[in-house]
């Protein structure tokens, strides 16, 4: 009998360790019982989970604490449906079952760090068909994918892998964006603690592809346990020969590193990023040059986020047609939205792009937590509009996004009830930016400042008009002058309050 109970920081934070050491003190008896810490299949509604797999059937309980185990260890199999938190074979259950996964396909199915687990289940099948291939030939299998950037920008991967391609220099890097700052985001944290190798391995298809012999994963610091797993998956795939100097007896080298931030959002942008990495403080450089030219260290270098490159690895193991035949419009392949805020079934939900906000609310999030009306959606993270109900029924596709004022960023979905004070959130995001801000365009610096004074005189309802008139104009300055998306991007969910919910603010 196997007992699998997931190791990932959100599991452990609600209790995952209990309930591991209340099933070791359980079983300690029985000589044939093996506890795995396998990763979050991402349901985060149903942790701590409890799945039990014997004679090949694997079954799942949840969520639990750690005074369900002595019941759950005294049934039989045959009893395991009449207890009250018995789930089934996870695959059925209709919360996993609606959904399509591709890069989150072996998510919580396995010990994350267990290289042998990982191979089983198709790994680095990706890197040893690329490296048999030409650089020319992988970049054009990824265009061919019709992979876009996942960090929020969807910029697309296989140009901005040429770009690196054909840049001429000594040395290339791959950059590696885990500074997932965004409110209400946790995919790329969740494939690190699930799926490292996954990452390790897009990143040294990318190396192979652009000619870049190392690479850097820049991770926040507020994510212990992701730093934990990557760092032991590192060395492990480095002793098994999938990093190093001859990645898969191919002759090419790809070296790989960890690099820890320090807790500022700006980070999480490109080029402040790579001054962090560089060893200075994170401030944002003027574009051009892109990164793709002058990188790290002045150097061409591919930045990529953790969910574009764990997407190569599938596309290079399973072929671009797979992964572009899944989707809509110019956007292909599969979404990962995270329901967080005032949800029930909060969690990672991934699915093919073009179905709607609406459907994807009703099939997974179980209505809000608080029991009252939705209200207020913000789709894309702080920087993301907030989308009333009207909206629901837009595709989730960047482009009809974008057309309906929105934009689908990194897969943030922070849900609202009816007691949300709109005015209240169209502060904060100014508040947001005032504080995040690097500092380095007076747009943002400043403007942002002043967007939370010019807030609070329309929430103490100050000569209205007037300030919401003052208010527009400076979200238009803020949009059209700031340097980065940072300050060019926070008139979004101010604007967006404004206009869907102007009760708020008469
Ligand atoms: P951007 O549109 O300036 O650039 C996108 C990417 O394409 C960059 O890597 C850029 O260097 C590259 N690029 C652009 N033109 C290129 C060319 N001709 N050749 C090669 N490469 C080229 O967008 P930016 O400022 O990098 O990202 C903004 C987005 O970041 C926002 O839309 C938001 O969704 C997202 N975001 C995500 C966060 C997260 O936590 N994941 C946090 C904050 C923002
Ligand atoms: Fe820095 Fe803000 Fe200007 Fe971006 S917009 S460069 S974060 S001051």
């Amino acid at each position: 009998t196997r007992y699998f109970v997931p190791r990932d920081a959100t599991a452990r934070a609600v209790g995952a360790d209990a309930v591991a050491a209340a099933l070791a003190s359980g079983v300690a008896e029985h000589n044939h019982a093996e506890i795995v810490r396998n990763g979050s299949r991402g349901a985060f509604w149903l942790e701590p989970l409890l799945e039990i797999e014997q004679d090949g059937k694997r079954v799942g309980f949840g969520p639990l604490c750690a005074d369900d185990v002595p019941a759950i260890l005294a049934l039989e199999a045959h009893e395991y449906a009449t207890h009250d938190r018995y789930l089934g074979p996870l695959e059925q259950h209709p919360w996993f079952a609606a959904q399509q996964r591709v890069t989150f396909m072996r998510a919580g199915l396995d010990d994350p760090l267990c290289l042998e687990s990982y191979l089983a289940r198709h790994g680095f099948e990706g890197l040893e068909h690329a490296v048999h291939l030409s650089p020319g030939d992988i970049v054009d299998e990824v265009t061919r994918s019709g992979l876009r950037g996942r960090g929020g920008a969807a910029f697309p991967t296989g140009v901005k892998w040429r770009t690196v391609l054909e840049a001429e220099a000594g040395q290339k890097y791959i950059v590696c964006n885990a500074d997932e700052g965004d409110s209400g985001t946790f995919a790329d944290r969740l494939l690190m603690e699930s799926d490292p190798y996954q990452l390790i391995e897009g990143m040294a298809i990318a190396g192979v592809a652009v000619g870049a012999d190392r690479g850097y994963i820049y991770l926040r610091s507020e994510y212990p346990d992701a730093w934990q797993v990557m760092h032991t998956a590192i060395a492990k795939a480095e002793a098994a020969g999938y990093l190093g100097q001859d990645i898969c007896d191919s002759g090419r080298a790809f070296h790989l590193e960890l690099r820890l931030g320090a807790g500022a959002y700006i980070c999480g942008e490109e080029t402040a990023l790579l001054d962090s990495l560089e060893g200075k403080r994170g401030v944002v450089r003027a574009k051009p040059p892109l990164p793709a030219h002058q990188g790290l260290f002045g150097q061409p270098t591919v930045v990529n986020n953790v969910l574009t490159l764990a997407a190569v690895a599938s596309i290079m193991a399973d072929g671009a047609e797979a992964y572009a035949g899944l989707g809509s419009g110019r956007s292909r392949g599969t979404l990962t939205l995270q329901l967080a805020g005032n949800v029930r079934h909060g969690g990672l939900v991934e699915v093919p792009y073009g179905c709607t906000l609406r459907e994807v609310l009703d099939t997974f999030a179980g209505g809000t937590r608080s029991g009252r009306p939705m209200r207020a959606i913000q789709v894309g993270g702080p920087l993301g509009a907030y989308l009333p109900e009207s909206l629901w029924d837009t595709p989730l596709d960047y482009e009809a996004f974008a057309a309906a004022g929105g934009m689908l960023g990194h897969g943030g979905v922070v849900v609202f009830d009816d007691t949300v004070d709109m005015a209240a959130q169209a502060r904060f995001a100014m508040a947001f930016c005032a504080a995040e801000s690097c500092g380095k365009c007076t747009p943002c610096r400043v403007g942002s400042v002043r967007g939370v004074e010019v807030l609070d005189r329309i929430i103490a309802r100050e000569e209205g008009a007037r300030n919401l008139a003052l208010l527009e104009d400076l979200c238009d300055t803020m949009t059209s002058a700031s340097l980065c998306a940072m300050g060019g991007l926070t008139p979004n969910p101010v604007r967006s309050a404004i206009a869907h919910f102007p009760e708020d603010f008469q």
